[in-house]
């Protein structure tokens, strides 16, 4: 009966630590709405999603305010920002550090020559999650790697508020700024070009592959027409209009 009792307590301690263990760590994943939250902000109080009416969002986490690559990626992105500006797209940079070090943190950035560039404003919100509160919500917190803080997350957020793509890296490496561009590129290409995908290493410009062959697609890859091209009966490319 003792044995009984002990594998029934045992039994009853492993589900619960699972259980734990599986409400510990939530995260949006692609084409599920991104959850909405309220902060504050180096620009005010903001609130997600609706104080960013049609545009595209990228929410952006670093583990700390203060630190020689989280201050490279901002500079970055500061240099960049009129790019995700002219798609269509608003930043937003976030960490668990309070306001007021989000607020000297951006000062000091802003003077700063980065890389012989003339200082850059940073135009984008730096939302202080010192609650955690949005960094549980998107799974940014990666413990016990993360140790309180979050890890670098990047959310492209589409204007309908469905997540789009998510990219995770470690604190020791700075992200590839013109890679989030240029997945916000394609994502837009092939969002405006139905029946289009873009393969590896694909720039804007670039020729685009088509899943499907249409009748006219069809036709012009028999007529031998280098708008439509194959490398292999299952890869057609195709050539797009770019605006
Ligand atoms: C950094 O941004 O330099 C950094 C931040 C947290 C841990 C390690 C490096």
């Amino acid at each position: 009966m003792k044995k009984i009792i002990v594998f029934i307590s045992a039994l009853f301690v492993i589900s619960f630590s699972a259980f734990a263990q599986g409400k510990k760590f939530a995260m949006p994943i692609i084409g599920e709405e991104a959850p909405k939250f309220s902060a504050e902000s180096t620009n005010g109080k903001l609130k997600f999603p609706k104080d960013f009416g049609e545009s595209w969002k990228i929410i952006f986490s670093h583990p700390k305010d203060f630190t020689p690559v989280c201050s490279s990626e901002l500079l970055e992105l500061a240099l960049k920002q009129d790019e995700f500006k002219a798609l269509n797209t608003e930043l937003i940079v976030l960490s668990t550090d309070i306001l007021q070090q989000h607020i000297d943190w951006k000062m000091a950035l802003e003077e700063i020559s980065y890389k012989k560039n003339n200082p850059v404003k940073i135009n984008f919100p730096l939302v202080a999650d010192n609650e955690m509160l949005i960094s549980r919500k998107y799974g940014m917190l990666h413990e016990p790697y993360s140790d309180g803080r979050n890890v670098r997350a990047v959310f492209i957020i589409d204007p309908e508020n469905i997540v789009r793509s998510i990219q995770y890296y470690p604190n020791e490496i700075g992200r590839n700024i013109d890679e989030i561009l240029r997945t916000l590129y394609a994502m837009q290409t092939v969002a405006k070009n139905k029946n289009t995908l873009t393969p590896a290493n694909w720039e804007p410009g670039g020729d685009v592959l088509i899943p499907h062959l249409n009748h006219e697609d069809k036709k012009k890859l028999a007529e031998g027409d280098n708008e439509v091209y194959q490398e292999a009966w299952f890869m057609t490319f195709k050539k797009i209009d770019i605006e």
